[in-house]
């Protein structure tokens, strides 16, 4: 029995004996409507009582309601594995010996799955581990968009399309829901760079809002049904998103409808009034940074604790505000901590180790290979490893999504398993430990004498395999600073040109969370993109570069050939950054303008045909596929009818393999500014040599359907479109079907 089951047992018998009634309160009776358990348990208590549910009494943990057992929350970073616990009341680690989990692929990686049963899979792999560790709310997933490839935390989320966020995110917390563990979507909304995080106010359209930054929020709380959301660091509007008025008020509960629970990010709130009138439940992580400060604010002091009693009492905001906070937070913890459904869980099982393994092959891209890949290991009587993220533990660091593994296969030690003892390494350049908020500043000559012996080892290699790209340090991928350039820093575009003319036949394998400028791109004969792996990384590397798993993952975002390509960087420091001015009281303050609008990745490069190196959705595989001539069920759509699209797809390789079939929609002469083409449906598709599948999608109006700000609705207008069938957003032939919508 755990220790909050025992606890409701002991307030069950406690209550019993006292009311000496044969009857279970409806709170406590499990088969009641959660409705009626709500609204019975709010019944019972003091003003006292659901003010204290609205706020933190540690790090990770708000408070329950103990006289009448009704337990407290328990959350944990999220969004990769279940975080390693933290102290009471400052940040350290508590150096439990049982807290070790495993590692799954970061977001990013599962997002280049394009495979929603493996989010899925995903969501009930670390939702086990999750309630295995007693955690209630696991802080995940992440939907964030890819806006700049400069964003610290893109690898926690799903990439630059709204659409494929939306359909990864909604299987993940469907699935970790059903462990009695509450999905955090986060960070709603317009949390999309880390630079003046906890500032920044950002103004766009509600254009670029409704089409670009809400779809994914809004799938997984419609579709996906989550019970818990966190709010943003960042204002939009002017006001703080933790307790933003449109935001949570109009959009989250007025528009979609949303009975969860708010949590801020942690130290997201900023005000009580605002707090109490808009829309936040829980707030976590204000003031208590450390030892140094925690004697100077309690959790009493928070926003939403004593301030905010204060103000009830003295009648500047309503009861009906605490009630209604005390409602969502009971809803959630019905849902979970007294959930009698849920099941024990467990952990780094042989399943969540074979799943982290499988989401991790099906996300390496494969984006360049003249024919060198798949290696034949016994082909080269010697292989050197060169690069950091060969040994380098990459689920340490990043901030928040850090986690302690069990286990940890690193690309080298799986590579060296593979092909035993040629395989040679050397470091090549050297990035540091993996800081919070501080980089290790490595002395050039240290660099210098690391690259030589690399290039001095390639040449007397057969063949050379590179494993770098970012790491979770400061500055890279890593939550509270956003990367400084475009390029791999230590050194690396140095050392790649370096090797290749050492040695021709090399092939990167890099790891990363981001997209970076591969000058060398067109020098070497093949490269590997791929995301943090976790646990079982340096196997997915191995058996992907060993052929032994044939590579079918696409990309989620673009890979543009220089940072001014992108988008957000297109408008200048206005647009990112942002622009930070002094008022009169010497206050600074953060703004910035998506200047870019709805032209977000692959929406900007098609629409103004600036090509990106790589494009969203590229990803090649050991095999070859053909997309046959697709066929519609009819030239015409009605407003209120749908159309389908056939396509056959042809594994005309020697392997089998897996494509990813994309219909995107193109307007052909629209009357608005709108995208080249949009991602609307796809389907990953298992082939073996020779096979045929055919794949149909379906087309309905809300597909061509657009945001109308003035009539703030969705809107379709009769016209001609495009269904383009493609396995790439940069397909130039790729097969299509036009079709009129009346
Ligand atoms: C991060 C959140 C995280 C929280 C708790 C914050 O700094 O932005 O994503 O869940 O800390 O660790």
């Amino acid at each position: 029995m755990t220790h909050r089951q025992s606890l409701l047992t002991i307030a069950l018998t406690a209550m019993a004996a006292s009311a000496s009634q044969a009857e279970t309160p409806a709170y406590l009776n499990p088969d009641a409507p959660l409705e009626t358990r709500v609204e019975d348990a709010l019944s019972r208590m003091t003003l006292e009582e659901k003010v204290a549910l609205c706020h933190a009494q540690s790090k990770f943990s708000s408070p329950g309601v103990a006289r009448l057992g009704i337990p407290e929350l328990w959350m944990s970073d999220g969004p990769h594995g279940v975080r390693a616990e933290i102290n009471w009341n400052d940040w350290g680690y508590s150096n439990w010996t049982n807290d070790s989990i495993t590692a799954f692929p970061a977001l990013t990686a599962l997002a280049a799955t394009w495979n929603p049963d493996l989010a899925a899979l995903y969501g009930k792999s670390v939702g086990e581990e999750a309630r295995y560790r007693e955690k209630d709310i696991l802080l995940g997933p992440g939907v964030n968009i890819y806006r700049t490839p400069l964003n610290g935390r893109n690898f926690e989320y799903m990439g630059e399309d709204p659409y494929l966020a939306g359909e990864m995110a909604v299987p993940y917390i469907k699935e970790l829901q059903k462990n009695g563990v509450a999905a955090c979507v986060k960070h709603f909304a317009l949390n999309n760079q880390e630079t003046w995080r906890g500032s920044i106010d950002v103004d766009l359209s509600d254009r670029a809002l409704y089409e670009i930054y809400l779809p994914a929020f809004k799938k997984a709380v419609e579709e996906g049904g989550a019970w818990s959301i966190m709010g943003a660091y960042n204002q939009f509007g002017g006001q703080h998103c933790c307790h933003n008025s449109r935001l949570l008020n109009d959009i989250l509960r007025g528009e979609w409808g949303f009975d969860g629970a708010v949590v801020t990010d942690w130290g997201g709130a900023h005000d009580t009034k605002e707090a109490a009138l808009n829309g936040l439940d829980i707030e976590m992580g204000s003031y208590t940074n450390g030892l140094t400060s925690e004697s100077n604010f309690g959790y009493d002091d928070y926003y939403l604790a004593r301030p905010y009693l204060e103000m009830i009492k003295s009648g500047e905001v309503p009861e009906s505000t605490v009630d209604e906070k005390a409602r969502n937070i009971l809803r959630l913890i019905f849902r979970t901590a007294m959930n009698t459904e849920k099941p024990f869980g467990s952990k780094c099982t042989p399943e969540h180790y074979a799943a982290a393994k499988l989401i991790g092959d099906e996300s390496v891209v494969l984006l360049k290979n003249s024919g060198i890949l798949p290696l034949d290991g016994s082909k080269y009587g010697s292989i050197l490893v060169v690069g950091d993220n060969a040994v380098r533990r990459l689920t340490d660091g990043g901030g928040s999504s850090e986690l302690k593994v069990q286990d940890y296969v690193s690309p080298l030690a799986a590579l060296q398993t593979l092909w035993g003892d040629k395989v040679k390494f050397a470091q090549g350049y050297m990035a540091g430990r993996p800081m919070y908020e501080h980089e290790e500043v490595i002395p050039e000559a240290v660099q210098d004498s690391l690259r030589a012996e690399a290039v001095a080892m390639a040449k007397d290699a057969d063949l050379v395999i590179f494993f770098g790209g970012l790491n979770k340090n400061a500055w890279q991928d890593c939550e509270s600073t956003d990367r400084r350039e475009y390029d791999l820093p230590f050194g690396q575009n140095r050392l790649i040109e370096d090797l290749i003319a050492a040695n021709p036949n090399i092939v990167i394998a890099n790891i990363t969370g981001n997209a970076y400028a591969m000058p060398w791109a067109d020098k070497v004969p093949a490269i590997l993109h791929a995301s943090y792996l976790g646990t079982m990384g340096g196997a997915t590397m191995a058996d992907v570069l060993s052929g032994a798993v044939n590579p079918s993952g696409k990309l989620p975002y673009s890979i543009p050939f220089r940072i001014e390509d992108n988008a957000a960087h297109s408008f200048g420091e206005a647009s990112y950054p942002g622009i930070e001015t002094v008022d009169a009281d010497g206050r600074k303050h953060q703004k910035q303008t998506y200047s870019e609008d709805i032209l977000v990745g692959y929406r900007w490069h098609d629409t103004k045909k600036i090509p990106a190196r790589y494009a969203f959705g590229h990803g090649l595989s050991y095999t070859t596929f053909v997309l046959g001539k697709p066929s519609a069920s009819s030239k015409e759509l009605n407003a209120d009818g749908t159309l389908s699209v056939s396509i056959p797809v042809t594994n005309t390789g020697t392997r089998t393999g897996a494509e990813v079939v994309q219909l995107y929609i193109s307007e052909l002469k629209p009357s608005l500014m709108r995208p080249e083409k949009e991602l609307k449906s796809f389907e990953k598709v298992y082939l073996a040599p020779g096979e045929t599948k055919t794949v149909t999608f379906t087309i309905d109006p809300s597909m061509l359907a657009f945001f109308d700000a003035d009539a703030h609705a969705w809107k379709t207008q009769p016209g001609r479109f495009r269904a383009i069938i493609a396995n790439t957003s940069a397909g130039k032939k790729s097969p299509s079907v036009d079709f009129t919508l009346k």
